[in-house]
């Protein structure tokens, strides 16, 4: 590495996959690798008269991470930071690296990891196995549970027909918990439902309408709703019972962050995205997803500490809350062959569905209608 000829290191930093900048410590950038240039969609001749500072916000806690590596000497890294200039109009979330070269200079290493389409569906899958896994234990706890449950619910109504007066109420207790006990088994065995459910082409905006419709004249009483429908989108390949429990679980959960907000705003959009493909694992296939329809809600966003496992089961940040809803949402847009993720752009909580179109009678695999 020593005798390394400049050139070639200059090479090694171009040839590398992710987006690097070279910085002063006035934040000005000296040098732009390719995948940095392709990332700002700007050259590297322009990007080197322009600092860190004009394609972050000015409180952006990239600026924090970089006066904290110059002041320290030391590397560090920050997740989930937003960066858009002119040339990106939407922002993009990405984890920061900042490492000091060391020397004269007080040069720093700028590394981008992008959250691509791949770690978002790997997070997925693995989140799915061990969905999984869990639905499977509950369906057989539900099985195993539910037997000796009406032997104890008959034994106590037996002991509270026998039982003196004074011991009744404690006979009638014990009815009372078994039946809140059956109600949760039941809640379970839903969910270890794995059978696949019968697909028919479905108008996603007449789901959305009906849960709209629901929402304003109870649980989201209130809250803007606002709706933003591509009006050409085709229909999607679903069942219309688990596509409503799906967007309900979805807009209930946006209701319930915007609780505390000042202007409560939950906004229902769908898309047609024909670009988005997405591969199978183990195989070569690859299915396009190309309707996305995205719930988004101006509440405070999901707790960092949960965000890794919101679609896990009996993860809930309610006191109230089973923490199934999200667990259910996962399962169900699993078995129509979708992805859901989440994201947290410029204020606002996303929970973006990917879904399949459906095809005319006869058509083999999933593609698209038009594009
Ligand atoms: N739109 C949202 N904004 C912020 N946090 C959310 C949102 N949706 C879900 N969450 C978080 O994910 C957790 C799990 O959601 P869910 O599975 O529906 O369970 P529950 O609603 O019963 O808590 C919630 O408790 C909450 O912390
Ligand atoms: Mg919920």
């Amino acid at each position: 590495m020593k005798n390394l000829p400049p050139e070639l290191a200059a090479n090694a930093i171009n040839a590398m996959m992710q987006p690097v900048l070279i910085c002063d410590d006035k934040n000005k950038i000296v040098m732009a690798n390719y995948a940095a240039q392709d990332f700002f969609q700007t050259s590297e001749n322009l990007l080197r008269r322009q600092k860190i500072d004009d394609h972050v916000a000015p409180s952006s806690p990239l600026l924090d991470l970089l006066s904290y590596v110059h002041a320290r000497q030391a590397a560090s890294s920050e997740h989930k930071i937003a960066i858009g200039n002119v040339h990106i109009p939407k922002e993009r979330l990405v984890d920061v690296h900042v490492s000091p070269l060391g020397g004269e200079q007080k040069l720093v290493v700028v590394t981008l990891f992008e959250r691509t389409m791949a770690d978002k569906i790997s997070k997925q899958l693995t989140s799915q196995s061990a969905a999984r896994q869990v639905t499977g234990l509950a369906a057989m706890l539900a099985h195993e549970i539910k037997n000796p449950l009406s032997g104890i619910k008959g034994a106590a109504q037996l002991l509270e027909q026998s039982a003196e007066e004074e011991d009744r109420p404690l006979a009638r207790l014990v009815q009372q918990e078994v039946e809140r006990i059956v109600k949760l088994v039941d809640r379970m065995e839903v969910f270890g439902d794995e059978r696949h459910p019968e697909l028919a082409p479905i108008n996603i905006h007449a789901v959305l309408n009906h849960i709209i419709l629901l929402a304003e004249n109870g649980f989201a009483k209130g809250i803007e709703i606002d709706k933003h429908f591509d009006p050409s989108l085709p229909e999607v390949l679903g069942n219309w019972d688990q596509l409503v429990q799906v967007y309900l679980n979805l807009i209930k959960n946006a209701a319930e962050a915007v609780k505390n907000t000042k202007k409560p705003f939950i906004r229902i959009s769908t898309a047609y995205r024909p670009g988005i493909r997405v591969g199978v694992p183990g195989t070569r296939e690859r299915l396009s997803l190309p309707l996305e329809i995205t719930i988004e809600d101006n509440g405070p966003g999901v707790d960092e500490d949960l965000l890794p496992h919101i679609f896990e089961p009996f993860v809930s940040s309610k006191k109230t809350g089973g923490g199934l809803g999200l667990a259910m949402v996962a399962k169900l847009i699993r078995a129509h062959g979708g992805i859901v993720d989440v994201d947290y752009v410029g204020d606002r909580t996303m929970f973006k569905t990917l879904l399949p179109i459906a095809l005319p009678e006869g058509g083999k695999s999933r593609g698209e209608k038009r594009g």
